[in-house]
C-alpha cells in the first residue's frame, strides 16, 4: 500500500506535459534561489484559471514566472493579470518569460515591483475574480485577507504553501508564523460565506472560494 502511494506521487509528480519555457523558468529560478510551483500544481493552476474564466487576475509572488505562465496559459485572452514581487531580478525573469510566450500580446499582464504588503491596499477591492499567493510566509494572514477583499463575489483565492512547508501538520510547531498559519486556516473553515478547500498538491494548496 505504502509502495502503491509512492508510485502514484511519482506518477503524479511527471504526469504533466510541461513545455520547454516552463522547464526554464523553471531553472531560471532555482539559480536566483526560488522554487517555482511544481509541475502539478502549475497544470492546476491551469485549469483553476481557464475554469473561472477569470477576467481580473492578482497573483503574489511572482519569482521567476512559473505560476504566471501556468496561470496565463489558463486566463482568457484579453484578460488582465497583476503580478507582484519585492524582487526586481526576478520580476525581470519573469517578464521575460511572459513576452518569451507570447502573453504580452494576448493578456494585459502588468508586473510590480514591490512589497505585496504595501502594494494588495492600493488595489481595488471587489474588482477580481482570481488571486493566487505564494510570497513570504511571514505576512500569509495579511495576503490572505487582503485578497479576499480585492476578490469579487464568486471569486476564488488559492494559497501555495499553505501549511507553512509542512509545519502546521506538527503540533509542536508552535511558533508565530506557523500559528497565524493555522489561525488562518481554522477561522476560514467557519465561516458560511465562503467555501474552503485544503488540497494535497505541491506544499498544500488552500482553495477558498468567495459565496
Ligand atoms: C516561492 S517564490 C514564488 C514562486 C513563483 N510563484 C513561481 O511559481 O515561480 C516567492 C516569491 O515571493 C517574493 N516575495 C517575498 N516577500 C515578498 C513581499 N513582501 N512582497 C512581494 N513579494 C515577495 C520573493 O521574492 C519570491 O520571488
Amino acid at each position: 500500500m505504502a509502495q502503491l502511494a509512492q508510485l502514484s506521487a511519482a506518477f503524479i509528480e511527471e504526469y504533466p506535459r510541461q513545455s520547454e519555457l516552463m522547464q526554464q523558468t523553471r531553472a531560471e529560478g532555482e539559480r536566483s534561489g526560488v522554487s517555482g510551483v511544481s509541475a502539478p500544481v502549475a497544470s492546476l493552476l491551469t485549469v483553476l484559471a481557464a475554469v473561472s474564466a477569470a477576467q481580473n487576475t492578482v497573483e503574489v509572488g511572482t519569482g521567476s514566472g512559473v505560476s504566471t505562465l501556468a496561470l496565463l496559459e489558463g486566463l482568457p485572452e484579453g484578460s488582465a493579470l497583476t503580478t507582484i514581487d519585492i524582487d526586481s531580478t526576478r520580476e525581470q525573469t519573469a517578464k521575460e518569460a511572459i513576452k518569451a510566450a507570447g502573453f504580452d500580446k494576448t493578456h494585459r499582464v502588468r508586473a510590480i515591483t514591490g512589497d505585496a504588503a504595501h502594494v494588495l491596499p492600493r488595489l481595488s477591492e471587489n474588482s477580481y475574480d482570481l488571486a493566487f499567493i505564494d510570497a513570504d510566509a511571514e505576512h500569509f494572514e495579511h495576503y490572505v485577507y487582503e485578497c479576499l477583499a480585492l476578490l469579487k463575489t464568486g471569486g476564488l483565492l488559492i494559497v501555495h504553501d499553505a501549511l507553512n512547508n509542512g509545519a502546521v501538520a506538527s503540533p509542536t510547531a508552535r511558533d508565530e508564523v506557523t500559528n497565524s498559519h493555522r489561525s488562518v486556516l481554522n477561522s476560514l473553515r467557519e465561516i458560511d460565506d465562503i467555501f474552503v478547500s485544503l488540497v494535497h498538491a505541491g506544499l498544500g494548496l488552500f482553495l477558498v472560494y468567495k459565496r
